[in-house]
C-alpha cells in the first residue's frame, strides 16, 4: 500500500490544473449503456474510481478504453447484466448501472453496496423511484434483482435529494414511456452535467439544477460524442484550503467559482481573498485565518465532501469553529488523526468544536476514507515537521495525481510505493 511523507510548514506558489470531476464523470460514463454505439467522453480524471467504473463497465461486456482523459466506450455488445459484490464494494457509485440497464435491458443485478466508513448509505430512494416506474425488484442474497417491460414515466418525490439515487431515475426516465417528474431533486452541479449529456445524446430533460426535474422518456438515444466533463468543485475546494492554511498565493485553472459559492463565502468570511481572473481563479492568503462556524447541507449548501478539508484549515485558525455534519452519519473518521497531529477538536453527535491551535506537528497518520484522506493532505502541509499518511488508495481514488500536483507547487511530498 502506497504512503506520502510529507514535510509541511511550507509556503507553496504557481498554478494548478483542476482536473474532470470524478462524481460527474461515474454517472456520465454509465450513461453510455443507454446509447449502442461509439460514445466519447473527455476530460475524465485518470483516478483508481474511474478505472473500476471501466472494469464494470467492461464486466457488463463492453468496450472501454482510457487514452490522456478521452474514454471511448462502446456499449453494443452488452450481454451481462450483473454488478458482482466485489466491484461494488470497492465502489458505491457502481449502483449507477441499475437505472440505464433497466431502461435498455430491462434487467440488472446488482449487489446491495451495505454500510461504508462514513455512513449506512441506503439506496431504498432508487429502488421505491424504479418500482414507481414499473420495474420488479427483489433483495437476494445481499443483491437487487430488478426485472422490467419498457419502463413508463412516474411521479417520484424524494424524502431526501440523493444524488446518486436522482442520477438512476433520471437516466432510467430518458428510455421510459411517457413522463417522469422528480420531486426534491438533488441541484449538485454534477447532476446539471448528466443531463447536458443525456441531452446532448437526445434526451428530453428540463430542470436539473433546479430541484424538480422532468424527464420526458424517448425511444432510443445516440451516442454522446466528445461530451467534456465539469472541472471537479470537490478537487478546486481542496486545494482553496491547502492554499489558505499554508497562508500561500495559488492560481486555480479550470476552476468553475460558481460552483463553489457556499465555500467560497465561507473562505471569505475567514479572511482569504479570491479574484476571479482570466487566467483563473487567484487565491491569496496573508494572515492565520479566523474562526467560522459551518454546516453540511445538499447543495447548493455547503458540500460534505468538503467538511473534513475545512476541519483540518481550521484547527490553525483564530478561535473557535462548530462544524456540523448533517449528511453522513460517521464521517467524522478524520478527527481521531487531526487530533495526532495537536488538533484540538471535541465530536459530540455530529457537531464537532473546533478550538484553534498555533501550529500542527507531523504525525504518522491513517487515511480512512476519501475526503479524510484529503483533510490529512491538508494538515500535514502546514505542519511542522514530517507526516506519514498510511492507505493512500483512499485519495488515489478521487485525487488526480495529487502528490505530483502539489509537488510542482513546491511542496515537499514524497510517494511511496510498496
Ligand atoms: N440516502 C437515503 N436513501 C437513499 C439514498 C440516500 O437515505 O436511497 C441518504 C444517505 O444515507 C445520506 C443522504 O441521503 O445520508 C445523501 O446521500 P446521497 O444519496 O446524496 O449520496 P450518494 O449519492 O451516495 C454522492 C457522492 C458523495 C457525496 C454525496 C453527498 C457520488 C458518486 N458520490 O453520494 O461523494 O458525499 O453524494 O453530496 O456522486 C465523495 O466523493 O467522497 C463522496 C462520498
Amino acid at each position: 500500500m502506497d504512503k506520502l511523507i510529507i514535510k509541511g510548514n511550507k509556503k507553496l506558489k504557481g498554478e494548478v490544473e483542476i482536473s474532470g470531476s470524478k462524481n460527474a464523470a461515474l454517472p456520465i460514463l454509465t450513461s453510455s449503456i443507454l446509447a449502442e454505439g461509439k460514445n466519447i467522453f473527455k476530460r475524465i480524471p485518470e483516478l483508481r474510481d474511474i478505472a473500476t467504473m471501466g472494469k464494470l463497465l467492461v464486466n457488463l461486456g463492453a468496450d472501454f478504453s482510457f487514452d490522456k482523459g478521452t474514454v471511448i466506450i462502446d456499449s453494443s455488445s452488452i450481454c451481462n447484466f450483473e454488478a458482482p459484490y466485489d466491484l461494488v464494494k470497492t465502489m458505491r457509485a457502481s449502483v449507477l448501472v441499475l437505472g440505464p440497464l433497466l431502461a435498455k435491458y430491462g434487467r440488472a443485478k446488482v449487489s446491495l453496496p451495505g454500510g461504508c466508513a462514513i455512513g449506512q448509505r441506503p439506496i431504498n430512494l432508487h429502488l421505491i423511484g424504479l418500482e414507481k416506474m414499473g420495474a420488479s425488484i427483489k433483495l437476494e442474497s445481499g443483491y437487487v434483482i430488478a426485472k422490467t417491460g419498457r419502463l413508463t414515466g412516474a411521479s417520484i418525490y424524494f424524502d431526501i435529494p440523493s444524488v446518486t439515487g436522482t442520477e438512476n431515475i433520471m437516466m432510467a426516465a430518458t428510455l421510459a414511456k411517457g413522463t417522469t417528474v422528480i420531486e426534491n431533486s438533488a441541484r449538485e452541479p454534477e447532476i446539471v452535467d448528466l443531463a447536458n449529456c443525456l441531452i446532448s445524446m437526445g434526451a428530453n430533460i428540463r430542470g436539473a439544477g433546479e430541484g424538480i426535474i422532468e424527464i420526458e422518456g424517448v425511444d432510443s438515444l445516440h451516442p454522446a460524442i466528445d461530451y467534456e466533463i465539469i472541472p471537479d468543485r470537490i478537487e478546486a475546494g481542496t486545494f482553496m484550503t491547502i492554499a489558505a492554511i499554508t497562508g500561500s498565493n495559488l492560481l486555480l485553472k479550470n476552476c468553475r467559482s460558481e460552483h463553489l459559492d457556499a465555500v467560497i463565502s465561507k473562505l471569505k468570511d475567514i479572511g482569504i481573498s479570491l479574484d476571479l481572473t482570466e487566467k483563473g481563479l487567484r487565491i491569496m492568503c496573508k494572515e492565520t485565518p479566523s474562526s467560522v462556524d459551518i454546516k453540511t447541507m445538499p447543495y447548493p449548501g455547503f458540500p460534505t465532501d468538503m467538511q473534513a478539508q475545512f476541519m483540518a484549515l481550521m484547527s490553525i485558525a483564530r478561535g473557535t469553529s462548530i462544524i456540523r455534519e448533517t449528511i453522513f452519519e460517521n464521517r467524522f473518521m478524520h478527527v481521531a488523526e487531526l487530533r495526532r497531529m495537536g488538533a484540538d477538536i471535541a465530536i459530540e453527535g455530529g457537531t464537532a468544536t473546533i478550538r484553534g491551535v498555533d501550529k500542527l506537528r507531523g504525525a504518522p497518520v491513517m487515511a480512512t476514507d476519501l475526503r479524510a484522506s484529503a483533510s490529512l493532505v491538508v494538515a500535514a502541509l502546514a505542519a511542522k515537521g514530517q507526516s506519514t499518511i498510511h492507505r493512500i488508495y483512499h485519495l488515489d481514488r478521487g485525487y488526480e495525481r495529487i502528490d505530483e500536483k502539489l509537488r510542482k507547487l513546491g511542496a515537499d511530498i514524497q510517494r511511496i510505493s510498496s
